[in-house]
């Protein structure tokens, strides 16, 4: 079967009660089930985790090399700082998709810059949290004709 890690970063443990009119109500749990069961139904793997740490998300991407066809990660605040995930996710030779629930481009200026995006295949961006399962079609039809 063809493995999918989704990686989501600091906060979005809190998905559903952090600033729900931005984010929505759904659960990083609800989100993570949804994944599960479309996974299956298009014949993928998915591994979900969520941290609030930079340096255990370093580690995850790093562990998806020769693991996973693809990642699908939602860097959350890291998105506007970390070159250490840029850094990581540039030596993952996989496909990456970044995902985020807002339109960041819609918000503060802080957040229209993503280090992610000089990496990622595609960007899923104010789609609320069908931007994950968008991603994981994009990720089913690339594992099928890696275009
Ligand atoms: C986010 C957008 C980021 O700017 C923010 O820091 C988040 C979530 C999103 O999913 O919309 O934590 O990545």
């Amino acid at each position: 079967m063809t493995s999918i890690h989704i990686l989501n970063g600091p906060n979005l443990n809190l998905l559903g009660l952090r600033e729900p009119e931005i984010y929505g109500v759904q659960t990083l749990a609800d989100v993570d089930k949804a994944c599960t069961d479309l996974g299956a139904e298009l014949g993928l793997t998915t591994v979900f985790r969520q941290s609030n740490h930079e340096g255990e998300l370093v580690d995850w991407v790093q562990q998806a090399r020769g693991e996973a066809f693809g990642i699908i990660i939602n860097p959350a605040a890291f998105t506007h700082t970390s070159v250490a995930l840029l850094d990581a996710l540039k030596a993952y030779d996989g496909k990456v998709l970044e995902v985020h629930i807002s339109n960041i481009h819609q918000r503060e200026s802080f957040r229209h810059h993503s280090f992610i995006s000089g990496r990622a295949d595609g960007i899923l961006a104010g789609l609320g949290t069908q931007g994950y399962l968008l991603a994981l079609r994009r990720m089913a039809e690339l594992s099928t004709n890696s275009s």
